[in-house]
């Protein structure tokens, strides 16, 4: 999957822009500040329809505008033309000019793998954090998965109200809660299911590629769940011995919406005993892990965009990193400075020089 060409209009600071992209490795590069970053954002709430940096959707519109608009055109076996729009009425979807109804059935269409700098801290943020990461990845790599993730949520939100509903009024029947725990037990086990084998098959190719970098062995992520290798009827027991608590808080105490995953060396937990250093390795790593799993099983090529990689890892790594990357990859990098990149590696790379919204493309001989 290559994406050809994008086209911004009021995208953050760019009034009206059109890129024409390599099919191979692309460099954003210019100073600070210049808008390297929103490119590669750009191209990332084309296929996710969110920001990675976590802010308000409208800060995506320009400062002096109401509307902005990403069209991109992507090649997977054919061509297609994506076109996000946003405004105060919301946000739409179009692939060929359709309407997509549900982003949901629009989510997975692109597929974009993406690291930044904010990454790093995924270990020692909060399960929430990990959670995301977890949930836009898995989505990805299935539709159905998001569906059950909406329902669940769904789900969630009626039981919580309906707990509130019973700390209010005793007298309530608890019928309506027991449909609704078992719904969600039902949604649950195959979240968890999901979950617990794509963190299997993370770790299929996780320790190799942490090898092939660090020179290191020993890492391994693991799914921590309520309802790991557990039976509905255990679950629904669960839930049953929780009641008086879920009424009291209003709200449901177990579930995979408190799901977690952590990051080890040796067995030793990365958040508490490993150096930040280990811990920017083994998110990149996992990263490029989910690379191999399209490859190997999807037979597909992401689109890889790695953001400002040189803020966070040494040279010599990041350069260990790009000489390993399939060929067949579609690489955005953003950095200040192309003396970070060894030239072999730059050879035919395609430049984009950022300057004050103009862009300067050419090619690296
Ligand atoms: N909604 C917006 N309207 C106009 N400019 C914006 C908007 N959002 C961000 N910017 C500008 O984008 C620039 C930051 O771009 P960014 O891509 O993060 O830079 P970098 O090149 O360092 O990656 C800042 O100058 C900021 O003012
Ligand atoms: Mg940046």
């Amino acid at each position: 999957m290559k994406i050809t060409s994008l086209k911004l209009n009021n995208f953050r600071n760019y009034k009206s822009l059109t890129l024409e992209f390599s099919n191979k490795q692309n460099i954003i590069i210019g100073p600070n500040g210049v808008g390297k970053t929103n490119i590669v954002e750009a191209i990332y709430v084309l296929a996710i329809t969110k920001s990675f940096r976590g802010s308000l959707d409208k800060v995506l519109i320009n400062s002096d505008s109401n509307e902005m608009v990403i069209e991109g055109r992507i090649k997977d076996k054919i061509f297609h033309n994506y076109k996000l729009s946003l405004s105060e009425d919301g946000k739409i979807v179009k692939v060929d000019n359709n309407k997509v109804q549900r982003l949901s059935d629009y989510i997975s269409q692109i597929n974009v793998i993406l690291f930044t700098p904010e990454d790093t801290n995924i270990i020692k943020d909060s399960p929430t954090c990990r959670r995301n990461m977890l949930n836009i990845e898995i989505s990805q790599l299935d539709q159905s998965y998001l569906h059950m993730l909406n329902e669940y949520a769904k789900v969630l939100k009626q039981r919580n109200a309906f707990l509130k509903l019973m700390y209010v009024n005793k007298l309530a029947s608890p019928d309506y809660l027991w449909i609704l725990t078992e719904k969600l037990v039902d949604i649950g086990i195959q979240i968890c299911s999901y979950r617990q084998k794509f963190i299997e098959r993370i770790n299929e190719y996780y320790d190799d590629i942490y090898y092939s970098i660090t020179g290191k062995r020993g890492i391994k992520v693991s799914y921590v769940s309520a309802y790991k290798n557990k039976e509905k009827n255990e679950l629904l027991k669960k839930y049953r011995s929780y009641l008086d608590k879920d009424i009291i808080l209003g709200k449901t105490s177990i579930g995979v919406h408190h799901d977690d995953i952590v990051f080890s060396i040796d067995n030793n937990n990365l958040r508490d005993y490993g150096s930040e250093g280990e811990q920017k390795n083994a998110i990149i790593c996992f990263k490029l892990a989910e690379i191999e799993i399209y490859i190997k099983e999807k037979k597909k090529y992401p689109i890889l965009i790695l953001d400002d990689l040189f803020s966070c890892l040494d040279s010599k790594k990041i350069n260990n990193i790009l000489k390993k990357l399939n060929k067949n990859l579609q690489i955005f990098i953003t950095t200040t400075d192309l003396k970070h990149i060894n030239t072999r590696i730059l050879t035919n790379c395609t430049v984009f020089n950022i300057k004050k919204e103009k862009v300067v493309k050419q090619i690296y001989e």
